[in-house]
């Protein structure tokens, strides 16, 4: 019996199995990318790892905290919970494709006056969260912003400059001509500070 058969890489472990890689077309921040990714790949390992677009930050990578928020077509989503491959010919805008040129997004103005932020970990999720539910349309006070901005968490407690940013930008009316205080809401969002 030939032996060489059993032991082809003459006592050298056999070679791994290649990783199959699949092609992977979308847009970011304006600009055309033609990948190949494994099946694994998060958007947000995407990003960070292979475009080198490190303004999107990874915090619990289960969904629980909303630092790795970016628009896919506009709508805000958590890119640690979903794979690269799945957007397929989408268009993608990380913190980085906020400003137009070198003029900030308005919300990035409103956070800079306002000081929203302390450490900034949170802030490229929370601007790309706010610019979401902006596109949203649906929020018509503070409490709503509160609630709808709920899934991104500040470790900092920024919680009240975020949302005046927010209410800026959005011409919100006075805290004082918010309906939702007196029904239950404000309670409700009780762990975002007023
Ligand atoms: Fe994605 Fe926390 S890193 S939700
Ligand atoms: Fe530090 Fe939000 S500014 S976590």
């Amino acid at each position: 019996m030939d032996t060489r058969i059993s032991t082809p890489a003459a006592g050298r472990p056999p070679a791994a199995p290649a990783v199959p890689l699949y092609p992977l077309s979308l847009r970011v921040n304006g600009q055309e990318h033609q990948l190949h990714v494994e099946a694994w790949v998060s958007l947000l390992d995407l990003l960070r790892d292979r475009l080198a677009l490190t303004g999107t930050k990874k915090g619990c990578d289960q969904g629980q905290c909303g630092a790795c928020t970016v628009l896919v077509d506009g709508k805000r989503v958590n890119s640690c919970l979903t794979l690269a491959l799945m957007q397929e010919g989408r268009s993608i805008t990380t913190v980085e494709g906020l400003a137009d040129g070198n003029a900030l997004h308005p919300l990035q103005q409103a956070f800079v006056r306002h000081d929203a932020f302390q450490c900034g970990y949170c802030t490229p999720g929370q601007l790309c969260s706010g610019v979401g539910l902006m596109n949203e349309g649906q929020a018509q006070d503070r409490a709503q912003v509160r609630e709808l901005m709920s899934g991104n968490v500040c470790r900092c407690g920024a919680y009240p400059q975020i949302v005046a940013a927010m209410a800026e930008v959005m011409q919100l009316p006075d805290e004082t001509n918010d309906h939702h205080r007196d029904d239950g809401a404000g309670a409700r969002v009780g762990t975002v500070p007023a």
